[in-house]
């Protein structure tokens, strides 16, 4: 039998997308296009486990869209939607809120970073996040799923969820006919060396939406001129550039403007460094504002006008949603006839 593997990942909408989102998450989506079969979901119900302001969310749902479109994924290839027009999500998370367990929750490295000492005051869908995570691939028994490593303990659930599911429901499985397990036990994607994007200000801080400085971080909408001007003011060290990546060592500023380089231009920090080793900040730095415009004022361009064409965008959504639920409903039956709900 002949299956081509099925590949989920999602984005939340909480924020202005950054480069550390194209560069470590969107752009990567865009290959796995030709090899897998691929849906990519704004996760709009994740987003709202911590408060948003419903405008911001609809902003920020539509600009997720446009990027992954922008960047190069096919809404015609791929499935792109937003994950509350799916209700089977909201419905399989809850069957999977009763086999997870309390136990497994509370180990979430995620969970205890964002709760902190706040724990008793946060929402009950932050505790739950994981569990409808592992709806979201689940519903699609997706095979991989290509994230960073932050999701790791959250894909490791996800496996979990899906050997208990499988577990519990045996007998049921077994006479249902299927041959195998019900839900796969999905894979993490590993695509590539993972490029962690640092602030332009503190090369030791991530890149993000919540820096003090404007100049720390690349929006992906930002325009040529301070897409330029951001990269001109990055912090760099004294030094010229080394000739090799080992050079690089304890030089976190240096290290991270290396390292987008080379994601931009699809080279390894060695072929970058082969250039521009013994060179200075004056030569190096303009050249990166002028590789960074090159690849991301296009997209910038192309979000733009994808957000302010709303009808374009709801088709775009609407269409996705209709076939994933193709494929989730069906599941989604089965589901139901497992655990023996009347229908
Ligand atoms: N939790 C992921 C993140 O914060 C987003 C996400 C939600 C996701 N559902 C997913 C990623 C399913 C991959 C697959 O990055």
């Amino acid at each position: 039998m002949s299956f081509t593997p099925r590949v989920f990942s999602g984005i939340k909408p909480s924020g202005d997308l950054h480069l550390g989102n194209y560069l470590g998450a969107i752009r990567r989506f865009v290959p796995l296009q030709d090899t897998h079969e691929t849906i990519y979901c704004v996760v709009d119900m994740h987003a709202i486990t911590v408060w948003q302001d419903p405008d911001d969310l609809k902003r920020w749902t539509y600009e997720i869209a446009a990027a992954y479109i922008a960047a190069g994924l096919d809404p015609k290839k791929s499935i792109i939607f937003n994950q509350s027009q799916v209700v089977e999500h909201a419905e399989l998370s809850w069957i999977f809120n009763c086999v997870a367990r309390m136990g497994w929750m509370a180990r979430m490295t995620q969970f205890k970073d964002k709760a902190g000492e706040n724990s008793e005051n946060v929402s009950l869908g932050l505790f739950a996040y994981p569990s409808l995570m592992a709806a979201d691939i689940l519903l699609y028994k997706a095979t991989a799923v290509p994230v960073g490593e932050d999701q790791r303990q959250h894909l490791e659930l996800t496996r979990d969820i899906a050997k208990k599911f499988n577990h519990d429901f045996a007998k049921q499985i077994a006479a249902a006919g299927f041959e195998d397990e019900f839900f796969p036990i999905t894979e993490t994607l590993a695509t590539g060396p993972a490029m962690r994007v640092k602030s332009l200000k503190d090369g030791a801080k991530k890149m993000s939406k919540s820096e003090a400085s404007d100049l720390a971080t690349i929006y992906m909408m930002d325009d040529a001129d301070l897409i330029a001007k951001k990269i001109k003011r990055a912090t760099s060290d004294a030094e010229a550039l080394p000739t090799e990546a080992a050079g690089l060592a304890g030089r976190n500023e240096a290290e991270n403007l290396v390292g987008v380089y080379a994601a931009l231009a699809n080279q390894s920090v060695d072929q970058v460094l082969a250039e521009y080793g013994g060179k200075g900040w004056g030569v190096f730095k303009p050249a990166l504002a002028d590789l960074a415009v090159s690849v991301l004022a296009p997209i910038a361009d192309e979000m733009k006008r994808l957000v302010s064409d709303r009808g374009e965008m709801d088709r775009i959504l609407g269409d996705g949603a209709e076939r994933a639920r193709a494929i989730a409903q069906p599941i989604m039956a089965d589901v139901r006839k497992l655990v023996g709900f009347v229908r």
